[in-house]
């Protein structure tokens, strides 16, 4: 009656990497650069060593700086006298450790002077962020340029943690990206911390009726109000991890939104639309399947906008003179 879950999603995957501008090339600094990957992954290594919130963050920033303006390594340019940055939108609050590509820029602009994009450090960093924390390996397509223009307005066009389903799709799909994209990326909440601020609403005088979002297991909601237990915490640093196992890259994710354990709104709505919950589940049952659409939707996301004309940025805080 139908066909396996396995083949809709293939069909899915090839309908849609069929359309994407393949301008990028996995061999793109085989010549210029050959030592790029090591000095990118030895960097990513040592620093997430000695900061395990590296990996979430550096896989966090992959995406905020593809949604803005394309992969252009727009997020990591600093405000200046005239301009204020993405960097200081309002996001700029719970995204951190740029340093790490600064300091794997640094090594490349020795190892390879003027040669590599700060947009293909990201790119090349969120994949080894995802590997070393056990998720899936590719290779990672290059020749990204970098963009002259950031800011902070910009950040308005993320997507809010409150959206729903359709909302949500909506964005993604204003950068070509699918309804099967959506539910696969968001399993990057896999990784990661989130802050009282973004499921506060939920957990608080929700609606007239409810105190807590109904669609929120009873148990998990009290465990939040725990941690967040006024309307405006007062503590900035408190939140909850985004799965339970938030340090490791695995399906966990979907397990956990599909018992109403999702923190965000825009998380439980995945499984509150036929539209999404069925490839939600398939993710749960098999991680495998999770992991192959990972790859093939980050390679997608990384095709984001892409630039034509830009430049190698030779520090990446700040465009070339
Ligand atoms: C679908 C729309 C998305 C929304 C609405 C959303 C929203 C959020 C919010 C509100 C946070 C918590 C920020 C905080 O309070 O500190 C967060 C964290 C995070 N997001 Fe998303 N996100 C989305 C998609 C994605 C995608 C596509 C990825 C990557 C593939 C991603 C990766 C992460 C990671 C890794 C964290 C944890 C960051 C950390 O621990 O520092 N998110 N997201
Ligand atoms: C952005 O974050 C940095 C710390 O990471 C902080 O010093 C700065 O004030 C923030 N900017 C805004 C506009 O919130
Ligand atoms: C999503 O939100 C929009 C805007 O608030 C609303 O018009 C729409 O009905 C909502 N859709 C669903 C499926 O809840
Ligand atoms: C809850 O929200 C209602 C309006 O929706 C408001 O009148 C009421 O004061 C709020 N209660 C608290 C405790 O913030
Ligand atoms: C809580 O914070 C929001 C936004 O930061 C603000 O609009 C609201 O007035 C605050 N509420 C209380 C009770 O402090």
């Amino acid at each position: 009656m139908k066909f396996p879950i396995i083949v809709v999603l293939i069909l899915l995957t090839l309908s849609t990497t069929t359309l994407s501008k393949a301008e990028l090339d996995a061999n793109y600094y085989d010549k210029t650069c050959p030592q790029i990957e090591d000095i990118i992954s030895e960097t990513v290594q040592s620093a997430s060593k000695q900061d395990p919130k590296i990996p979430a963050r550096i896989l966090r920033m992959f995406f905020h700086d593809c949604f803005i303006r394309g992969c252009d390594a727009s997020i990591l340019l600093d405000s200046t006298d005239t301009n204020e940055a993405e960097k200081d939108g309002p996001p700029n609050l719970s995204v951190h450790s740029f340093y790490v590509i600064d300091d794997a820029k640094a090594k490349l602009e020795k190892a390879c002077p003027h040669t590599v994009s700060c947009a293909d450090i990201i790119a090349i960093a969120a994949r080894d962020v995802v590997t070393l924390s056990g998720g899936p390996f590719w290779e990672v397509l290059k020749g990204r340029k970098d963009g002259r223009i950031s800011k902070a307005s910009d950040t308005i066009n993320l997507p809010a943690p409150t959206l729903n389903v359709t909302q949500l799709i909506q964005s993604f799909a204003k950068r070509d990206l699918s309804i099967k994209d959506l539910v696969t990326l968001s399993g990057g909440h896999t990784l990661g911390f989130s802050h009282c601020s973004s499921f506060q609403s939920r957990i608080h005088n929700f609606s007239l009726l409810h105190d807590i979002d109904p669609t929120l297991n009873t148990n998990f909601a009290l465990g939040l109000k725990n941690k967040c237990p006024k309307p405006n915490t007062t503590d900035p640093n408190a939140g909850q991890f985004l799965d339970s196992t938030a340090s490791v890259f695995d399906n966990d994710y979907f397990i956990q939104i599909l018992g109403g354990k999702g923190l965000f709104s825009s998380d439980q709505s995945l499984v509150g639309d036929s539209r999404t919950k069925w490839i939600v589940e398939a993710f749960a049952k098999d991680q495998s399947v999770f992991f192959k659409e990972f790859v093939d939707s980050m390679l997608k996301l990384g095709n984001v906008g892409v630039l034509e004309n830009g430049e190698v940025r030779l520090n990446c805080k700040v465009v070339n003179n």
